[in-house]
């Protein structure tokens, strides 16, 4: 079985994390995030992958280079400009002529896809749309049902006058050729707004399929750091590296955790980290490779990614720090703040209330207060 998996968006939300790496690219637990999704088609039989990439392709073909283990076929197409979700799928239509998937590249699920497939193939549909529930459906493609199964309408974005069910779309679809042979060539084109609206209008038969599975797209800041958080708490399935210091907190090679620094899991050290004597780890949280956490500093509900050093009475709580970000003394971070790669901040600021502050900058002491 082939799929496609679609990384070509720009990730603003998340931005400034994609500033430097597109989503898809950006660690979850010290691994790309695309590997996770990688690993969860490999355990449902699926070994041929094309990539649809526009934005910063090359993160992609760099790390790809690098891995050899990974036991998939993995092709990387790299568009011109953005070809939409449907444009992007098209564009590769010349490699899938049997029954394919296609994966949104920004969701972290363990959606059957077998019993997916099974039921594709049940109801003889061209297209079937896994399904998930979610609280407020207006950020996503509202996928409203008939009694059979088959798709009513494909509601991209609905307002909430327009929510009937608390069903969306996943972002994971299985298509025949027959449905992707109805898309325009060459131009820019969507699943949500196109082609599946289009194939309702002519009454093929589009099926969808709740999963009632562990869902969770990652695209902004908040479901970013509860990606880490669900996986550190065990919400979903994931084997992770390093060995067991104390039960539930992992630590890679070469990181050295002082007997007097507190760490409270579920906590994820990567590989040669140091945490000082007086330091404080509370889970869940996760840290990058070579990070430094001196004695006094506090982190708790956090992410670090590679690099990064806190000075002593440095607190982060609930924030997220890209790569090699460097933090004074009396620095405190909250409230879902993201803070971009390189950035150094000197002591004595309060980084709160979901601030985002640009890669490569740097804050004197006692700058943002407020
Ligand atoms: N190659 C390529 N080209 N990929 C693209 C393009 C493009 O022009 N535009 C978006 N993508 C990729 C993104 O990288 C992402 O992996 C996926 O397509 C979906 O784009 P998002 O920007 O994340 O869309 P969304 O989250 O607002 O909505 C989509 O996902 C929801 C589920 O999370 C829709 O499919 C909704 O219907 C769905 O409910
Ligand atoms: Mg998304």
């Amino acid at each position: 079985m082939k799929a496609v998996i679609l990384v070509g968006g720009q990730g603003m939300r998340l931005r400034p994390l994609t500033c430097t790496l597109p989503k898809p690219m950006l660690p979850l637990i010290n691994r790309p995030f695309i590997e996770h999704v990688l690993a969860h088609l490999k355990r449902h039989g699926i070994d041929e992958v094309i990539l649809s990439a526009g934005y910063l392709p090359a993160t992609f073909d760099d790390y790809f280079k690098e891995i050899d283990d990974l036991g998939l076929k993995l092709e990387l197409v790299a568009e011109d400009t953005p070809l939409g979700t449907c444009g992007a799928v098209k564009n590769v239509a010349d490699r899938l002529d049997d029954t394919f998937m296609v994966f949104n590249g920004d969701i972290l699920t363990d959606i059957n896809l077998s019993h997916l497939l099974e039921y594709h193939r049940q109801k003889g549909a061209m297209a079937t749309i896994a399904l998930t529930s979610v609280d407020d459906p207006t950020s996503y493609g509202l996928v409203p049902l008939k009694g059979d199964g088959q798709v009513e309408a494909f509601i991209e974005k609905p307002n909430w006058d327009d929510v009937t069910t608390d069903l969306i779309n996943a972002g994971t679809y299985i298509l025949e050729p027959e449905a992707l042979a109805l898309a325009p060539a060459g131009e820019n084109y969507s699943f949500e707004r196109g082609l599946f609206p289009l194939m309702l209008d002519r009454g093929l038969p589009v099926y969808g399929w709740p999963a009632g599975s562990y869902w969770l797209d990652i695209g902004s800041p908040e479901k970013y750091m509860r990606a880490h958080h669900d996986l550190l708490d065990g919400k979903i399935l994931f084997d992770f590296a390093g060995s067991e210091l104390k039960p539930r907190v992992w630590v890679g090679e070469g990181t050295v955790v002082d007997p007097g620094a507190m760490v409270y899991g579920p906590v994820v050290m990567g590989k040669n980290c140091v945490v000082e004597a007086d330091a404080v780890v509370v889970g869940p949280t996760s840290l990058g490779d070579d990070c430094v956490i001196s004695a006094g500093a506090r982190v708790e509900g956090s992410v670090l990614l590679n690099g990064c050093r806190l000075a002593g009475s440095a607190v982060i709580k609930n924030s997220i720090l890209g790569r090699r970000v460097s933090i004074g003394r009396k620095v405190h971070v909250d409230d879902v703040s993201v803070l971009g790669d390189n950035l150094a901040v000197g002591e004595d600021n309060l980084l709160r209330h979901g601030i985002k502050i640009w890669p490569d900058t740097k804050i004197g002491p006692g700058t943002i207060t407020f």
